[in-house]
């Protein structure tokens, strides 16, 4: 413990952690959101924790996202600016291409947030627009884990990412062609007014 927190390496560290970590609280949250959309949890989420839950990870994968970047300007190998955070392509010094894909991730992650948490206040078509790129959210910051991460070749991760995409392609087609698309058939309102319906049929459908 001693030599780690002496060690030039201890920023390195954080930031690779909270990176695995807000890559899979990304991952859950759009799995649950999705779960919860398809109704592959059953007709209607009735229990508020359902939703809770994936409000908390979308919450918290901000917070380690976060912690992964500041860890990132502390580590005095690759000095990260905050500009060099900011805009893609910026900083040169390491692998620009796939520090890019994270950027772009982190803006979205931003909006998608941003917007959850003014949705009684913002227009419902506005909300659903930036909730669905969540899908991209999650594709690109999984770009970013496998081109840019020292752990990338880790085989456990290697898993954890081909199940989750696994659980993705699943869900899509549940959605697509399985039951979850004879739910949203059956509800032409839905259909129709998609998540501007109302504020309850959407929080049950949509997650936040
Ligand atoms: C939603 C946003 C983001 C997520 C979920 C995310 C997640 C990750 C993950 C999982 C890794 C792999 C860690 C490892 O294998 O050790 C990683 C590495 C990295 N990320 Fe991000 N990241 C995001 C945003 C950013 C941003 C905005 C930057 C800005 C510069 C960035 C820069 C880096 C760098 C430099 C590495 C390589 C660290 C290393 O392994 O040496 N990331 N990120």
């Amino acid at each position: 413990m001693t030599l780690i927190l002496a060690s030039t390496k201890l920023w390195w560290y954080v930031s690779r952690s909270a990176g695995i970590v807000g890559w899979a609280l990304c991952a859950a949250s759009v799995l649950w959101g999705m779960a919860l959309s398809t109704r592959a949890l059953g007709r209607k989420p009735s229990a508020p924790w359902l939703l809770d839950l994936h409000r908390f990870l979308a919450g918290l994968a901000v917070t380690f996202v976060g912690a992964h970047m500041v860890s990132l300007m502390l580590d005095p190998f690759v000095k990260f600016t905050l500009g060099d955070l900011l805009v893609p392509f910026a900083s040169t010094q390491y692998k620009p291409n796939a520090v890019a894909w994270g950027i772009v991730a982190m803006y979205l992650l931003v909006a998608v947030e941003a917007t959850s948490l003014l949705k009684k206040r913002i227009p419902a078509r506005l909300w659903r627009g930036v909730h669905l790129t969540s899908y991209a959210l999650y594709a690109f910051a999984t770009v970013h884990l496998l081109t840019a991460g020292t752990d990338r070749f880790n085989p456990v991760l290697r898993w954890t990412v081909l199940t989750s995409v696994g659980a993705v392609v699943f869900f899509t087609a549940y959605r697509l062609v399985g039951p979850g698309r004879a739910a949203s058939v059956r509800n032409p309102k839905r259909a129709s007014a998609g998540a501007a319906a109302s504020v309850g049929s959407d929080e049950a459908t949509s997650g936040h």
